[in-house]
């Protein structure tokens, strides 16, 4: 973070992640495609956002979350994986997408984002039929992604401190539900 924080102050990112950082920046809409490798995103996403979400851009100095320089855009995750949903559903045999996604669905809020509900596409070596259904599934959320209702996430307000939720409030997110 130090070396990051660096960076930012002295204009001195690699030319390849200030590429990406101002493209970040200068975006209206985010939207990340990628398959499901070993119950989660692949490194090389992985390795995206540890060096493209950088302190000084993307948050600090008080902003985060809700009020993080990303507020006011539009973020959703695309994963393809081999199995239908039902796979990947509460009681499927890989659990609960949002549990796989929550790494990125978080980073994404952390720094501003609104997230929409992930688009999930089964099946991908099946055949036509499924290949063309998961597209036509995929357009009907792309023509919701400006007006469909983000997913929830906590906001200041419902923080006793830097990082507990008030007594009472209800955990309203997939990694937040203890009382
Ligand atoms: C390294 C690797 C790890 C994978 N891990 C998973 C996994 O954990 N769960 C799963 O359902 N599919 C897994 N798969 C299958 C991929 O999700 C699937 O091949 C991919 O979504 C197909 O999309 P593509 O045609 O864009 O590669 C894995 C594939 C590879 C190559």
């Amino acid at each position: 973070m130090a070396e990051q924080a660096n960076a930012f102050k002295n204009e001195a990112f690699a030319a390849d992640i200030q590429a990406e950082i101002e493209l970040l920046q200068w975006c209206d809409a985010l939207i990340l495609q990628f398959p499901i490798w070993w119950f989660g995103m692949p490194a090389i996403l992985k390795g995206y956002m540890d060096r493209v979400f950088v302190p000084g851009v993307t948050y600090g100095r008080g902003k985060w979350y809700e009020i993080g320089p990303m507020a006011g855009k539009r973020a959703l995750v695309s994963c393809t994986a081999d199995c239908g949903p039902v796979g990947y559903s509460p009681r499927g045999r890989y659990g609960e997408l949002g549990i796989l996604l929550w790494p990125v669905h978080t980073s994404l809020r952390f720094i501003g984002f609104d997230v929409l509900e992930p688009v999930y596409t089964g099946l991908v070596s099946a055949g036509d039929e499924e290949r063309k259904a998961g597209l036509a599934a995929y357009a009907a959320r792309l023509k919701g992604f400006e007006t469909d209702q983000p997913m929830p996430f906590h906001t200041e307000d419902d923080y006793a401190d830097t990082y507990t939720l008030k007594p009472g409030i209800k955990g309203k997110t997939i990694a937040q539900w203890g009382e």
